[in-house]
């Protein structure tokens, strides 16, 4: 068993509040468990609104002379966190798959991933233009101004535990806001050693805020504290749901990145070894617990047995185990319930008929570890009656169902509330264009199954959510627009 210790990375677990590192005030702290073994790997702070509170002020205060200051000001600041996020690379790596469990080869790449959003953004906010209108009067002129919005909350998820943080915290500070981040309870270390990094770039006490612990009451506080002007939220539909109607007081602003449901179409002119590579990135990185991940796939009947067989062979090569093994592509599941959840889609979709090609069940990790490993699972005979095919899983399995015609499977893939992410494989240009248009996805990949990038924009449609992340659109985000009518004097 592969047993790495906190100690060993050097992770501050106390909260950043105004450039101090604080407790609860009664000293309360929860434990923060390894996924593959459940072995406690930390204690942190058990926040609550008063702690909350003090972050909120503590962004307040800092305001002023953050939006103040230029925007190159701001960018070089976080481009040397950026820098410093390469430069620890390996260390939070270690410490992602320790909290998290995603394989070291995929904690490296989302650190560099995370790096990637606030050097976008350090860039990105030289460009917050704003705009002058010809007015309809000889003596006014018509200005919009663009100006940060102020506090800005954001309530990040376990399965992206540094680069959900910096996908929010790279354009609202680079837009003048403050921050106070609130990450989820299983991965809080990520982004306690990036508010550490974050003061060693050296970040204005207050700009960035980081606080750990009882989400319901930080969250109360977030949406009853006037301060928070904006909230941006990455996680399930039904917290988001949650959310919307908490915001409803104050009439807080809100970007909602929720659950998906993503559609794979495998048409019959695809290139299917193109199709097959694109289907295992998007299914099964980190372990099939992105909401990004293909959870249905609808394959032409003519091409159906030529992908499935590509497919179970590639999945056959995937290997099961602790993250630390650089030579494992699928981790563990994030915790029991997550477990129960798979485990379930799985066995129902063979009680309406679906049966299984590969995996199926609980992977065998070894002694000492917990029973949290999930094998590559492909299933044949998707249904609509299915749980999963209604339902974001959020694990590594594959049901495939096939189909005759290109109007079936738009029909097909656009039959969810979700509209996060879609993917197809096609060789004809006309039909590429057209499928791209008629399916209802915030994010399409078109011959791609891996479209997420910092410079472009991120995010859904329907109940997954709205606003966008990444690319220039994210500005829009964390600035308002005020409109300036200028009057010259005279008639
Ligand atoms: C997510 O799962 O929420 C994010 C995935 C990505 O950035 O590609």
């Amino acid at each position: 068993m592969m047993n790495i210790d906190l100690s060993e990375l050097d992770i501050e677990s106390r909260n950043l509040v105004a450039g101090q590192w604080i407790g609860a005030a009664d000293g309360r702290t929860f434990a923060v468990a390894d996924p593959a073994t459940d072995r406690e790997i930390a204690q942190v702070p058990l926040c609550g609104a008063a702690e909350t509170r003090q972050a909120v002020e503590a962004a307040a205060r800092a305001w002023p002379d953050w939006r103040s200051r230029t925007a190159a000001e701001r960018g070089s600041l976080l481009a040397a966190l950026a820098d410093l996020m390469m430069r620890h690379r390996e260390r939070l790596a270690r410490l992602m798959t320790l909290e998290q469990g995603k394989p070291i080869t995929e904690s490296r790449g989302e650190i560099a991933y995370a790096a990637s959003f606030l050097d976008w953004a350090a860039e990105e906010g030289r460009r917050l233009y704003g705009e002058t209108i010809p007015a309809s009067h000889r003596q006014k002129r018509i200005l919009v101004l663009r100006q940060s919005i102020g506090v800005v909350a954001a309530i990040t998820p376990w399965n992206f535990p540094s680069a959900m943080i910096t996908r929010k915290l790279g354009p609202a500070l680079a837009c003048g806001n403050t921050c106070v981040v609130k990450p989820a309870e299983q991965t809080p270390l990520s982004a306690l050693a990036l508010g550490d990094l974050a003061m060693q770039a050296g970040f204005p006490p207050g700009v960035i805020n980081v606080i750990t612990g009882d989400p319901h009451a930080i969250g109360r506080e977030i949406f009853g504290n006037t301060a928070v002007r904006k909230v941006s939220f990455t996680g399930s539909t039904e917290v988001g749901r949650i959310l919307m109607r908490q915001a409803a007081d104050h009439v807080v602003r809100l970007s909602l990145e929720l659950g998906g449901h993503a559609p794979f179409i495998v048409f019959e002119d695809a290139d299917i070894d193109a199709a097959v590579a694109g289907a295992m990135a998007s299914k099964f990185r980190n372990s099939g617990q992105t909401c990004v991940c293909a959870n249905r796939f609808f394959v032409h009947e003519s091409a159906y047995e030529k992908f499935a067989a590509g497919l179970a062979r590639a999945m056959a090569s995937l290997r099961v185990g602790c993250g630390f093994d650089e030579n494992v592509q699928i981790g563990p599941l994030i915790d029991d319930d997550a477990v129960a959840k798979v485990t379930s889609h799985v066995s129902d979709a063979l009680a309406h008929g679906a049966t299984v090609r590969t995996g199926g069940d609980l992977a065998a990790a070894g002694p000492g570890y917990a029973k949290r490993f999930f094998a590559p699972t492909l299933i044949d005979g998707l249904t609509a009656d299915m749980r999963i095919c209604r339902e974001e899983t959020f694990g590594p399995v594959a049901p495939l169902r096939a189909f005759t015609g290109e109007e079936e499977a738009i029909a097909l893939a656009n039959d969810s509330p979700y509209g996060l992410a879609a993917y197809f494989y096609t060789r004809d240009a006309s039909r590429l264009m057209r499928v791209a248009e008629a399916l209802e996805y915030g994010i399409v990949g078109a011959n791609d199954g891996m479209p997420s990038t910092a410079q472009a924009p991120f995010g859904g449609v329907k109940q997954s959510g709205f606003g966008r992340e990444g690319g220039r659109h994210v500005m829009h985000e964390y600035s308002n627009v005020k409109y300036v009518s200028w009057g010259l004097g005279g008639a």
